[in-house]
């Protein structure tokens, strides 16, 4: 144990270093725009702030005066640059190789995964119509499962003649969405197979803190030191679980759109998808399968950490509110719009929800997946300069060397006083009054990222948040609580939501009020 914790001490000073390092290069050297990071003297007199207020603090200084900063060795750009960057062509610069540098899949999941966007804009998202009633079953098996199992001990807390259960809300939604997001992914029988759901929710919960040890490496040696992670073992365990099913259509290739069990599901859109790649028609077996599991893994990291942060914030927020501020309210509108509809939630019923879109959107707001997200790597070699937009007075243009990554300051634009009022506080319904007031990403709004980059998954994870808290709000009631606390690290542009503190639910029982019981 001392000796992991020598290791650890090394690791991060080791770190902190070339940070350090890093900031002085680029000023004197590279001459490249300032650093926002903690010096060493801030880190010694136990004064570091985290990233997110270093990028407040950057962006009132530089973003606001359309100048460039740099962060976790990127490029933050001005608003002044957002048009330029986002009518950017992929050749010049582009979203793919970015997220590649920095989350290091290549090793794990093989080097053609990446290509998976086409399918999600296409496929995916024409069948989230006929997904809605496997999901809605879904998320009702798991809230069961996952959020009051039968064998949770019920507790008087003080002052209250309830009895509540508690309810650690980030490993159940992990869990939740790991199952819900394999019922949608390869079908029904996966989701009874906790090996398959947990070593699922397991490696896309993992490649992130992986990603941290793995990025800043020197990318030959990392395939020699891949085996040594739990990555490799769980894409394994999952490749030899799916491995039978996509051999079988691949030797009977289904006709695009019907499916054996009349539910739409990635994978049979998957093999058609990657059958129809250049090369992959007249391919060995091994190249297609791995094609296929490849692009599968990577599609359910896109889907399962992102939704799980997304949806654990949102029940933090939720459940720190009394009932009657936010939980009413939006139960009473969908109630209302959901027996205008016939009782059938469809997709388009469920975007007349404005003040549970505003709910959502304020929450990820306020906690996105990322403080600085849309990362765009320069493909040209000689580099690209990107111009400012109209209106943006003495704004000069932005240099990108080849190689350079870059990223938008969304912290800074989301807690900006002069984009929102009172940016710091939380107000579930801010976005109600607005024409659109569900999560669409704009200059002024990045949680699902920025431009023709932007998260193509989007729709399908808003219908799945959405589902899941209506069902939650119908089926528990929740004792206020305050808010858990987001975690971060002073040298991280990232915070996550808490994932030890418990919040306290119960059935719902009072009259009128639909009645489950615990397990059910
Ligand atoms: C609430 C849940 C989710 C959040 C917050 C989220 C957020 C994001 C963000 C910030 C990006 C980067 C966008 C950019 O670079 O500008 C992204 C990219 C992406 N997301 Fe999502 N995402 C979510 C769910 C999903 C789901 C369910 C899928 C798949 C069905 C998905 C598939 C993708 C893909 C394929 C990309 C890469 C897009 C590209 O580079 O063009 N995401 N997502």
């Amino acid at each position: 144990m001392p000796s992991l914790l020598i290791y650890a001490a090394t690791a991060l000073v080791t770190y902190i270093a070339y940070v350090q390092l890093f900031a002085l290069f680029q000023t004197v050297v590279r001459k490249a725009p300032p650093v926002a990071s903690n010096s060493w003297w801030a880190f010694l007199r136990g004064k570091s702030v985290p990233g997110s207020v270093l990028i407040e603090q950057f962006y009132e200084k530089y973003s606001k005066n359309n100048e460039a900063f740099m962060a976790g060795g990127h490029y933050v750009l001005p608003p002044s640059v957002f048009a330029a960057i986002r009518k950017i062509p992929d050749k010049m610069a582009n979203s793919t190789p970015a997220n590649e540098d920095g989350l290091v899949l290549e090793p794990f999941l093989g080097h053609d995964n990446t290509d998976i966007i086409h399918l999600v804009r296409t496929d995916i998202t024409r069948s989230v119509d006929a997904m809605i009633a496997p999901l809605k079953d879904e998320i009702h098996t798991t809230l069961s499962l996952h959020f009051l199992p039968p064998s949770t001990p019920a507790s008087l807390l003080s002052g209250d003649e309830e009895e509540w259960y508690p309810l650690t809300v980030h490993p159940s939604t992990l869990t939740a969405i790991g199952r819900i997001t394999t019922r949608i992914l390869v079908g029904k029988k996966y989701t009874t197979l906790p090996a398959w759901t947990d070593t699922l929710a397991g490696f896309a919960n993992g490649i992130i803190i992986q990603s941290f040890l793995l990025k800043n490496l020197w990318r030959p040696i990392v395939p020699l030191i891949a085996p040594l992670f739990n990555t490799t073992r769980r894409v394994a365990k999952l490749r030899a679980l799916i491995l039978p099913d996509v051999r079988a259509l691949l030797a009977n290739p289904p006709t695009p759109g019907t499916y054996p069990d009349g539910e739409p599901t990635v994978l049979p859109m998957m093999v058609n998808y990657v059958l129809s790649r250049p090369g992959y028609a007249e391919a060995k077996e091994a190249t297609v399968l791995t094609g296929v599991i490849g692009r599968l893994l990577d599609l359910s990291f896109a889907a399962v950490d992102t939704t799980t942060i997304t949806l654990t914030h949102c029940i933090h927020d939720l459940v720190s509110h009394a009932p009657s501020l936010y939980a009413d309210p939006i139960l009473e509108q969908a109630r209302a719009v959901l027996a205008g509809n016939n009782g059938v939630w469809t997709t388009q019923a469920l975007s007349s929800l404005p003040l549970l879109d505003s709910f959502i959107k304020e929450s990820q707001r306020l906690h996105p997946i990322g403080q600085l997200l849309s990362q765009r790597k320069v493909l040209d070699p000689k580099g690209v300069t990107l111009m400012p937009s109209e209106g943006f007075e003495g704004a000069k243009p932005v240099h990108l060397p080849f190689g350079a990554v870059t990223q938008m300051p969304l912290h800074g634009i989301h807690m900006d006083a002069g984009v929102y009022e009172e940016p710091g506080e939380f107000k579930g319904f801010r976005f109600a009054g607005d024409k659109v007031a569900s999560s669409q990403p704009t200059d002024r709004f990045m949680s699902f990222g920025h431009g023709k980059h932007a998260c193509p998954g989007r729709h399908l994870a808003l219908v799945v948040v959405k589902l899941f808290l209506l069902e939650f709000l119908e089926r528990f009631k929740y004792r206020e609580v305050e808010r858990p606390r987001d975690w971060q690290l002073g040298f991280m542009f990232n915070a996550v939501p808490d994932m030890k503190t418990n919040i306290w639910i119960r059935p719902r029982r009072e009259e009128g009020e639909v009645e489950v019981e615990v397990g059910a």
